[in-house]
């Protein structure tokens, strides 16, 4: 995917100051010299990441910068720790006793795992969808405004409900179900109704666990196109199996490989059609993995 290299100016409708969330640090707003048009801002950084699972290793010493209203791809063989590496940005892994985190993952500047730092809090800035669809045995409607009332959002839920299922292309096909269960959905309008749901708090970053992997081929397309939507609003960081789907729909890459290290991250054209890393190029032409 090839998108225009400057900032979208109107990305500043969801300014991410007016809420005390997370205590703005004085250095958060990096780089915004008015002057520049960089290329687009990071919105995530993880520096010297190292993961352990009591005394296994899942993550060795990870460095990268996830750029703002992109989508990121990570990819690598099953074990790498790609799914590690995505629940330490809204610190799902505190959810999981055997699993230490050290070093520094920020947001906008601010290490997430500060102590002044409330996981609720941030996790209404990092939503998160997992691989296999996990609609609540509620209704439609209560799937998407679960979030909301969750996280105290203010504003009129029906409004950000339909908002939400229209952003998540859903609300055609269910406006007139909303008080159906979410359960009797197919497979990928579940999927496309815990997207609805992780966007309708309207977080930041929207995190990405296989969302298709276990959707047929229609399915996962209407996914893939759903995710080129969502990016123009807001930051996606998608793991997924698929190399043609990573190709497909992201602008960055990071290639983890067994071990729990991060071998290559860069422009996905580049990680591709040609990576520096031997082991990357064998991996992505399917020697291994
Ligand atoms: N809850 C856990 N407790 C103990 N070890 C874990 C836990 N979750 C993951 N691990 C271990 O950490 C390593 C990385 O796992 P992770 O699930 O992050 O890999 P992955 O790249 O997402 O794999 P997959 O592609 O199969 O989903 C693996 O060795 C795994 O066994
Ligand atoms: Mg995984």
């Amino acid at each position: 995917m090839t998108r225009e290299s400057t900032t979208d100016s109107d990305s500043t409708t969801t300014d991410p100051t007016s809420e005390s969330l997370i205590e703005t640090s004085p250095s958060a707003g990096l780089d915004d010299d008015p002057d520049e048009t960089p290329v687009a801002d990071t919105i995530v950084e993880a520096k010297n990441i190292n993961v352990w699972y009591n005394d296994d290793q899942a993550l060795q010493d990870i460095s990268l910068a996830v750029p703002e209203q992109r989508v990121t791809a990570m990819i690598g063989p099953s074990g790498c720790g790609k799914s590690t590496f995505l629940r330490c940005i809204n610190r799902m892994n505190d959810l999981i006793d055997a699993a230490r985190v050290e070093g520094k993952l920020s947001l906008r500047g601010k290490n997430v795992y500060d102590d002044d730092v409330d996981p609720v809090a941030l996790r209404r800035r990092v939503g998160m969808v997992f691989q296999k669809p996990n609609p609540f045995p509620k209704s439609i409607y209560d799937n998407v405004a679960y979030g909301l009332e969750i996280q105290d959002v203010e504003g009129d839920h029906d409004a950000i409900v339909e908002e939400s299922l229209k952003r998540a292309a859903l609300w055609d096909e269910v406006k007139d179900q909303l008080d159906e269960s979410g359960l009797n959905l197919s497979g990928g309008q579940q999927q496309r109704l815990c997207i609805a749901r992780a966007i309708a708090p309207d977080p930041e970053v929207i995190l990405m666990d296989e969302p298709a992997s276990a959707l047929d081929p229609v399915a996962t397309s209407k996914i893939e196109d759903l995710i080129d939507d969502l990016a123009e609003e807001y930051t996606v960081i998608i793991v997924t199996h698929n190399m043609q789907q990573a190709a497909r729909i992201s602008d960055k890459t990071a290639v983890f490989l067994t071990g729990g290290e991060l071998v290559e991250f860069d422009d996905t054209e580049k990680v591709f059609q040609n990576p520096e890393s031997d082991r990357v190029e064998d991996y992505i032409t399917g020697k291994f993995g």
